[in-house]
């Protein structure tokens, strides 16, 4: 099959629609990373995008809807959930989060209907659902008349993509089509929110929602981190897995930011060239200070001017795949900034995870 990128006009907007309609699956920008998309409903779409993506299907997809105007009673109509399994102060809250933070980089988990087939939930009670911001996400559900499940279109533990291009790469050949929607804006993928039985709300993936800024919404409660644990009972989020996103060029954390390494990292002898990423500043700089540090050629990005964690987070995958794709036999990167203030804990997560070696696919 040949994958085409195409400009989002409304031609081709119904033409991806169309082809989402026959069972095919579509490379989908949105605000976050770009979606593998395909028919939330139709579990033949949903066995096509584990496929596509090598991914096992005990790691839960994510619905997207595109509700006119959001809020809980809107959900409930699409029949996606089902409200008798949450409390009023339950409903509460979601209604809050959904009002406040939808379209945007916000996924809640929620108990599930029948009408959600239980390959898009790996056979968990609930589902994950959220409405992506932007724009040519919501008029390709909106064409399509129904939701969509969309991973994130990497193939299963590599880096996530930002740009058409990074999915062409990802699943050429496997796609008829991917909608160019530009650079993503937000670049790491959403914030997951589960609000349980009794009302306690917890993170179960860090994201580019900012944990303060869903606590000042909730009037200041805390949220607690729920981390995979299957001694606790069913996984709540089994797609946390310890190696993920991870380029295919070993990848290793500094102790300290390179104008501060006392130490040199032992670099193989066999290794030519070193890809360097370096959180914020300057790159003409940090390249001048890479070059004089090591004895190999040298590769750098820097994620931002000056440390801002939005903007750090937009370039991440970015720079992480450029340093994967330009030859280096090893990528040094600096830690993240400490505190966990807007993104810095999302991109604390995202660099752990792609810094431990895969164990798998
Ligand atoms: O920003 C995003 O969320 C992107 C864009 C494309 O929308 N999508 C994305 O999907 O990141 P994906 O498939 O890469 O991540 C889905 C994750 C799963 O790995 C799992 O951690 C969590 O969502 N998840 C899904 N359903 C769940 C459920 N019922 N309970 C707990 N966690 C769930
Ligand atoms: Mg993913």
């Amino acid at each position: 099959m040949k994958t085409v990128i195409l400009k989002p006009t409304k031609d081709s907007i119904s033409l991806c629609a169309e082809q989402l309609k026959s069972g095919e699956l579509i490379g989908l920008p949105t605000e976050t990373v770009y979606g593998l998309a395909g028919l939330a409903l139709a579990p033949e779409s949903l066995a096509k995008i584990f496929e596509a993506k090598s991914r096992p299907t005990m790691d839960p997809l994510i619905v997207h809807v595109a509700l006119e105007t959001p809020s809980t009673a809107a959900l409930m109509k699409e029949k996606l959930i089902d409200p008798k399994e949450l409390s009023d102060a339950a409903v509460k809250k979601i209604d809050r989060l959904i009002r406040k933070f939808w379209p945007g980089p916000l996924t809640l988990v929620l108990p599930k209907s029948s009408l959600v087939p239980d390959l898009a939930t790996s056979g968990l009670p609930t589902v994950a659902i959220r409405m992506p911001a932007h724009p040519v996400a919501l008029e390709l559900i909106r064409a399509v008349g129904s939701p969509l499940c969309a991973p994130s279109a990497n193939q299963f533990g590599k880096i996530s993509p930002t740009s058409a291009a990074d999915v062409k790469k990802e699943l050429d050949g496997k796609i008829p089509s991917i909608l160019d929607g530009g650079e993503c804006e937000r670049g790491i993928e959403s914030t997951i929110i589960l609000v349980d039985e009794d009302a306690e709300v917890f993170c179960l993936r860090p994201g580019s929602l900012a944990l303060e800024e869903i606590e000042a919404a909730l009037d200041g409660e805390k949220i607690r981190m729920k981390a995979l644990d299957s001694s606790q009972g069913p996984l709540k989020a089994p797609g946390m897995l310890k190696s993920h996103y991870a380029p295919k060029t070993p990848l290793m954390v500094l102790e300290h930011r390179l104008d501060r390494l006392t130490t040199l990292p032992q670099i193989p002898q066999t290794a030519k060239k070193i890809g360097v990423l370096v959180m914020e500043g300057n790159l003409q700089q940090a390249e001048n200070l890479a070059e004089a540090m090591f004895d190999h050629a040298v590769e750098v990005r820097s994620l931002s001017r000056d440390g801002e964690s939005n903007e750090m987070a937009r370039n991440f995958f970015r720079a992480l795949r450029e340093l994967d794709e330009c030859g280096a036999d090893l990528i040094l990167s600096e830690p993240i900034p400490n505190g966990t203030g807007g993104l810095l804990y999302a991109l604390r997560d995202r660099l752990k995870k792609a810094s431990t070696p895969a164990k798998a696919g």
